[in-house]
């Protein structure tokens, strides 16, 4: 008669582990999905630069993280708007920290985004197949930039207002569209009450949603599409699964890259 072994604390623990993961595998398949994306092949030579982008996409969160606190004692209001952000300096506990985090964390994604966005054309890595990423880039740099701007009234100070003023005068230059952008923007046709809480609407859900949408679809795409080679690599620039050319010189998507020959070089 086989006699069952009293499982070791090891394996207790190991078995207190997989439960949950088995039970989450099991109905969505997503670890299998975070599995893939962690073990997944790079090129051997890939370097620093390469890290921009996880870079931004930390700033991103830490943004969102001390943007959410912060949203629990702003209060979007004319009369209140200053006094909340006094109150959130000077007495919430690490308000401080929190507040000057999100403050200056604003300009490091920017700056971030920026390099990230160089190293990027400095590689070649806008080229085929990576077309659409750099669009999305392209997109979520405006978005980033729209965030900025519309942060920037929040503290409703002298200084956040006229800045805006400016800022919204800018925008109501441009051609054709301009008035409406500056009259949206405003609220009406000039600044009060409803352009800061349109403003607070916008920095904190419009934008950050739609950013963290185009951030999805980026990472989508540098998954399926492979990370690229540095330009000195000796390896072909990008492995990803379009990139592989197959025996008739097109990629295994069935699109043919452009300028491609018929050997597929
Ligand atoms: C919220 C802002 C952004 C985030 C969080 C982000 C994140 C990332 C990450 C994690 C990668 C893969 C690793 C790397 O190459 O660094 C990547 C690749 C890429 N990004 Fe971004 N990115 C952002 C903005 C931009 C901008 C502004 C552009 C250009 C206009 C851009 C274009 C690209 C392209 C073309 C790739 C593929 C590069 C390759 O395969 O080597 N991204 N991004």
């Amino acid at each position: 008669m086989a006699t069952r072994t009293k499982p070791t604390r090891g394996q207790q623990l190991q078995e207190a582990i997989n439960y949950p993961l088995d039970w989450v595998e099991e109905r969505s398949g997503l670890v299998g999905g975070i599995k893939y994306f962690l073990f997944r092949k790079v090129p051997g030579d890939v370097n620093w630069f390469q890290t921009l982008g996880s870079a931004t996409f930390t700033a991103f969160l830490v943004q969102a993280l001390t943007g959410v606190i912060l949203a629990m004692y702003y209060k979007p209001d004319p009369k209140d708007a200053y006094s909340s952000i006094q109150h959130i300096t000077n007495d919430i506990f690490a308000g401080w920290l929190v507040r000057g985090m999100h403050r200056w964390g604003a300009s490091v994604f920017i700056i971030l985004m920026f390099m990230h966005m160089g190293r990027v054309f400095l590689f070649g890595a806008y080229k085929f197949p990576r077309e659409l990423n750099w669009i999305i880039g392209v997109l979520l740099l405006a978005m980033g930039l729209g965030e900025g701007f519309t942060g920037y009234l929040l503290p409703w100070d002298q200084t956040s207002y006229w800045a805006t003023v400016v800022g919204i005068n800018i925008n109501g230059t441009a051609p054709f569209l301009g008035p409406f952008l500056a009259q949206f923007l405003q609220g009406g046709t000039y600044i009060n009450a409803d352009t800061l809480s349109r403003f607070y609407a916008i920095h904190m859900l419009m934008i950050p949603g739609a950013i963290a949408a185009l951030i999805g679809l980026h990472m989508y795409l540098v998954i399926r599409l492979g990370v690229t080679s540095p330009p000195w690599s000796k390896e072909a620039a990008g492995t990803g699964p379009l990139e592989q050319p197959s025996q008739n010189g097109t990629a295994r998507s069935g699109l043919t890259r452009p300028g491609t020959r018929k050997d597929g070089r």
